[in-house]
């Protein structure tokens, strides 16, 4: 181990409800002590869950970063902390920085290792059903088409977005907050965009279910990772782990998913997806 080791790690949807999910994530290490692991949510459904692997995670590695996922936010039945919308997230972040967790509300942390320097930038954004299929012009529209052919995602049930009246309105606040944010930082440095939710909507083209896309993103950061200078962004949500690249940009979905999903896969999860130092080649569908 030399000063130059260490390496910007990440992973999403870990999903430790399951628990051959919890075994993955307590199998999880670093290879040097000096790497640091982006975790881009969908950790647990309850705060408790939360609190067992980000605890586990920040005491392995140098520094562990987290943006929230849709699961995290959830006023789930089964959790005894019934905070709703704000308040939820409110809660999570305090629970992070208990734990020495950064997230969307710290100040942009620097990777200085190998393959940095680099604006290391966790985000909050959520979705507004701005994706929807064509023909269908109006969030309303793209709802009711949803609930027609019954594929509604749980958000509709367990993410509640008070104060504000809609989780599109909480997206909108979050999304202009969030771009004002990063016009503001150094622009001498690339940025490593961390995001529950694909920021371009082209990963969810492949979505079995289409009209799903809904609840994957917005419209409005369709050009962030041109606009804020991205050396690559992360994402999850989708369960469909993979690189691509929009724009000469590398998108990295890093998501383990559920163990009915993972079981099918060729490739089974194991550790997180190397983001910095750049891989010198992308196996374009290894994951
Ligand atoms: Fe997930
Ligand atoms: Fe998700």
């Amino acid at each position: 181990m030399g000063e130059d080791d260490g390496a910007l790690l990440a992973i999403s949807d870990l999903h430790v409800r399951h628990a051959d999910n919890r075994a993955i994530v307590e199998a999880l290490r670093p290879e040097s002590p000096r790497d640091w692991l982006l975790v881009a949510g969908d950790v647990g459904d309850t705060v408790a869950q939360v609190e067992w692997a980000l605890g586990l995670l920040a005491d392995r590695f140098a520094r562990v970063v987290w943006a929230p996922g849709n699961h995290e936010l959830w006023t789930s039945p089964a959790d005894p902390v019934q905070l709703r919308g704000v308040a939820r997230y409110e809660h999570l972040v305090d629970l992070c920085r208990r734990l020495g967790v950064l997230t969307p509300e710290d100040p942009y942390p620097v990777w200085r290792g190998p393959g940095g320097p680099a604006l290391v930038a966790p985000l909050f954004l959520l979705y507004d059903h701005s994706w929807r299929p064509d023909g269908l012009d109006t969030p309303e529209a793209a709802l009711a088409e949803a609930y027609r052919t019954g594929v509604v995602c749980t958000d509709e049930f367990l993410l509640q977005p008070d104060p504000y009246p809609s989780r599109a309105a909480w997206c909108a606040d979050r999304v202009a907050t969030t771009a004002a944010r990063l016009a503001a930082r150094d622009p001498a440095l690339p940025t490593v965009l961390v995001n529950h939710f694909p920021l371009v909507r082209e990963p969810t083209r492949i979505l079995r279910y289409p009209i799903f896309a809904q609840w994957c993103g917005t419209e409005a950061t369709a050009d962030w990772h041109r606009r804020f200078a991205a050396a690559a962004v992360v994402y999850g949500h989708l369960h469909i782990p993979r690189t691509t690249w929009y724009d000469g940009v590398r998108f990295e979905e890093v998501s383990v998913g559920y163990p009915r999903e993972w079981r099918k896969r060729s490739v089974r999860p194991g550790g997180p997806r190397r983001i910095l130092p750049a891989p010198e080649r992308t196996p374009p569908t290894a994951w």
